[in-house]
């Protein structure tokens, strides 16, 4: 099971064991995507609770996320909104596989949440800006960005003109196993993560907090 960096297999059943049920398709969406050979890349149930829970907190309606994969946390968030909004909830999710996301559209389907969700299969990017470009700036509550690393800067930039003040931006990895506090590793992965860290610690258009849930979440609150 895809867990939280640094936790003993002792306190990941004792947290599974804590923290809400997983619904039947989340479990199907962790259970058979472990079988693959890039199953690492899935969030860990107990993040997935702690971004469930984050967007029941700013009551979130519409949010994006930057990164599908097998679709465990835009799913994980889409139960939620759903839960609260009945109408109205959406998750706009990007990714640029069309072999993965086939699998997500399967298990948002079986949990009845795929008329929520939006999927676009481009490089999110591309899809961001046609979002600025519509005019949807500052609509959005809650954003996920779980993709390519050096990316990340470009993706938070274009969060921020998304998000409405108070709004919350979740990046992932943001420990990357911990290579970011190895001095050593200056490969452009580990470099673009720290440079983020440093840039949204000093940005005063957000309160950013790095916390070391999963692999390392930062949250980013719009002022
Ligand atoms: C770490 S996985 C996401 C895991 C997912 N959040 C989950 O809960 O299982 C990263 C994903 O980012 C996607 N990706 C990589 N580069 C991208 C890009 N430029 N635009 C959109 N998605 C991208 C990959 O196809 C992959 O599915």
């Amino acid at each position: 099971m895809s867990s939280s960096f640094g936790l003993t297999p002792e306190l990941v059943r004792y947290l599974a064991d804590a923290n809400p049920p997983e619904h039947p398709a989340l479990v199907r969406c962790r259970e058979e995507t472990a079988a693959l050979t890039q199953a690492r890349m899935q969030i860990s149930p107990e993040q997935g609770a702690y971004m469930a829970a984050t967007a029941r907190m700013i009551r979130a309606r519409r949010t994006f996320e930057v990164g599908v994969f097998t679709g465990y946390s835009a799913l994980a968030t889409a139960l939620t909104l759903k839960d609260m909004h009945p109408i109205g909830a959406h998750l706009l999710a990007c990714d640029i596989s069309e072999e993965w996301t086939t699998k997500a559209r399967d298990y948002w389907r079986q949990a009845e949440v795929d008329d929520i969700i939006e999927l676009k299969v481009a490089p999110a990017t591309e899809t961001l800006d046609q979002r600025i470009q519509a005019g949807q700036g500052g609509s959005y509550d809650l954003g996920f960005i779980d993709a390519d690393k050096t990316g990340y800067d470009a993706y938070y930039e274009r969060g921020l003109i998304l998000l409405r003040p108070g709004g919350v931006m979740l990046f992932d990895n943001m420990l990357w196993s911990g290579k970011v506090a190895d001095p050593a590793d200056t490969t452009p992965d580990t470099t673009a993560l720290r440079a983020l860290a440093q840039k949204a610690k000093a940005d005063t258009r957000v309160h950013a907090v790095l916390t070391a849930i999963g692999d390392g979440v930062l949250i980013c609150v719009k002022r």
